[in-house]
């Protein structure tokens, strides 16, 4: 299995630190010397994100010199679908991908990681040959935007890598852990809201909706700078791959503090650190395709990189992959 394409795209609405601080108690040097974050996109009034889902998969479909037709899988992680039944088969109509099965993954910030193995497992068993796997997300939805502690971190985006299956022995796709926590939930999430109504002949019935993003930074933070580490290394133990032989760290867009804590534990330079924060914040599910179409695209990483990758969030969920480029044909 290859990686041989990739696309992103992102609102043009930007949010800066400064302007974020007319609405809230914040401002600019806390939120970069905290985060790393300068500034974020929003999502406005015309778009939306299968919009933009959509278009990060296109590109992907061009740079991977593909007929949308041949696709086989249309994977879209995101937690802030445009419909709650699922976004994937609007981008799967969007793109012409007529003989595609599409269809949404839930896993919070660790979902495009998530969505990367379990599109990969299609591909090796044999059952597709070709599969987009997208992802995209509108937190500026879900956001308390009077919540300084929360708001200042997130954004919008959407990115798309096109895998598809391959002759070489190698696989692009070398190793993977993935984890879950449910017990430490509470420490990041997006409940429903508990609505009760009466119905009829005292049966009751909860309305649909959900209140806006739950989080404990400080417990997520240390969630994150211990989880992360720990799994990385019993991935690289596993494959028998040292730090250095990594040509990318390429960590989900969280905290530029957490980015160079894992880049530390390691060793690993912060030249090898991939880094977009200070532009897009958190774009959740997209921070990872995002990134590496970002550096694929400016030529950062070429054809035979070793990236080694790790998303984590919400869930709590966390993981990790070692995956090698490849690039079109
Ligand atoms: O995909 C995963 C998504 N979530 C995360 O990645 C969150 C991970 N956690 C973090 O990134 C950090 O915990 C935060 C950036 C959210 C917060 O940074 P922190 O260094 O943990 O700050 P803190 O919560 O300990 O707050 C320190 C101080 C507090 O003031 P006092 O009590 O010391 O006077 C806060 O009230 O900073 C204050 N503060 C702010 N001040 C200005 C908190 N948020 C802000 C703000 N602007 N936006």
């Amino acid at each position: 299995m290859a990686f041989v394409g990739s696309g992103s795209a992102t609102p043009d609405q930007s949010l800066s630190n400064d302007q974020l601080s007319l609405r809230v108690d914040t401002n600019d040097s806390w939120i970069r010397s905290r985060t790393g974050i300068c500034s974020r996109r929003i999502i406005g009034s015309d778009e939306s994100i299968t919009d933009l889902a959509g278009r990060a998969c296109l590109k992907a479909l061009k740079m991977a010199n593909w007929d949308p037709e041949s696709v086989d899988l249309i994977l879209l992680a995101t937690s802030t679908p445009d419909d709650l039944f699922g976004s994937a088969p609007q981008v799967q109509a969007k793109l012409g991908a007529s003989n595609a099965v599409a269809f949404d993954l839930t896993a919070a910030c660790s979902g495009f990681l998530f969505a990367l193995v379990t599109a990969a497992q299609f591909l090796q068993n044999g059952s597709f040959k070709r599969a987009l796997v997208v992802g995209a997300d509108q937190l500026s939805r879900w956001v308390n935007w009077d919540d300084r502690r929360s708001c200042v971190l997130f954004g919008d985006g959407a990115g798309a890598i096109a895998l598809e299956v391959s002759s070489s022995k190698n696989d692009g796709l070398i190793g993977f852990h993935l984890k879950s926590d449910g017990q430490r939930g509470g420490c990041l999430n997006l409940p429903k809201i508990q609505d009760n109504l009466p119905l009829v002949d005292g049966i009751t019935y909860q309305q649909g909706g959900f209140s806006t993003i739950q989080m404990n930074g400080q417990e997520v933070y240390k969630f994150a700078v211990r989880e992360v580490p720990s799994i990385l290394e019993n991935l690289l133990e596993s494959n028998k791959i040292s730090p250095e032989s990594l040509d990318w760290l390429l960590l989900h867009q969280a905290n530029q503090r957490i980015l160079d804590a894992v880049a530390d534990r390691f060793a690993i330079p912060y030249e090898k650190v991939l880094s977009n924060l200070s532009n897009y914040g958190n774009t959740s599910a997209a921070t990872i395709p995002l990134m590496l179409d970002e550096a694929v695209q400016d030529g950062r990483i070429k054809p035979g990189h070793l990236i080694a990758t790790s998303g984590f969030g919400a869930g709590l969920s966390w993981g990790a992959a070692l995956m090698r480029w490849q690039g079109p044909a």
